[in-house]
């Protein structure tokens, strides 16, 4: 593992942990954020396209982003059926009351997206990039499904150099890896594999980089909590 790549094994490994997850995933990542989360969701939401535009949201996870996303046409992808399941319901049902169209789920990975090019309006990828076990290949494919001049919008926490990796892997490790257990009522929780997916993954410059390599212009990046959240924009090239 390290900061653009996870291992198959390891990354099965991870699935299986997110999925274990689900049921306190946003308590627990309320905690962890110190209830920054719904700020910072916020904020990925104010720089997507509005009005009428189509929406894919890489690594939806149980919903928690998706359910607040209105007056778009949006599409849901998470590699996990049981993902997909607990976030159908809940953000069907919180979007039919704001009369929204339903979501369309699909089950997919971002490194082999199953769009055609040149699909959407916009995309977005909340605490799952650092998931993604191909982190260039995956970017490569949201480019290819965005449409020219259409927008990226990603966030994940990343770290401004080692000795804030050390620090974050202490937090991440004893003060939530504690909070979490106690949540959970296990001592071998599965939030231990986020400490290993927070410890490897890279700083704010790496994917900078990283997007500007596989072809993204305009892009930018805000340190909205240092080893918190960092946000991520670029567009696709017009031409
Ligand atoms: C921590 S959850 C994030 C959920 C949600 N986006 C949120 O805002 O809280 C990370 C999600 O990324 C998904 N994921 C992991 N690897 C992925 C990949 N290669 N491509 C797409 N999604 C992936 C996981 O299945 C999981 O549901």
């Amino acid at each position: 593992m390290d900061h653009e790549t996870i291992g198959s094994e390891d990354w099965d490994e991870l699935i299986l942990n997110l999925e274990a997850t689900i049921p306190v995933y946003d308590r627990i990542n309320r905690f962890a954020t110190i209830g920054q989360v719904d700020k910072w969701r916020r904020m990925v939401r104010a720089r997507l396209p509005s009005e009428d535009a189509k929406i894919l949201e890489v690594g939806c996870g149980p919903g928690s982003f998706a359910e607040d996303v209105s007056g778009v046409d949006l599409v849901c992808l998470d590699p996990s059926v049981l993902m997909l399941e607990a976030a159908k319901p809940r953000v069907n049902s919180k979007r039919q009351e704001r009369g929204d169209s339903e979501v369309e789920f699909v089950q997919g990975k971002a490194e082999e997206l199953p769009f055609e090019d040149n699909s959407f309006d916009g995309t977005c990828s909340l605490f799952s990039f650092r998931d993604w076990y191909d982190k260039r290949a995956g970017l490569g494919e949201v480019l290819r499904v965005l449409k020219p001049g259409a927008k990226v919008v990603i966030v994940d926490p990343a770290k401004m150099n080692r000795i804030h990796g050390v620090l974050g892997w202490f937090w991440m490790r004893f003060w939530v890896g504690a909070y979490a257990r106690i949540i959970c009522g296990v001592k071998d929780h599965p939030w231990k594999w986020l400490t290993k997916t927070y410890v490897t993954f890279g700083t704010t410059r790496d994917y900078v980089r990283m997007m500007e390599d596989v072809g993204f212009e305009n892009v930018a990046a805000k340190v909205v909590f240092p080893g918190m959240a960092t946000i991520w924009e670029g567009r696709k090239p017009e031409s």
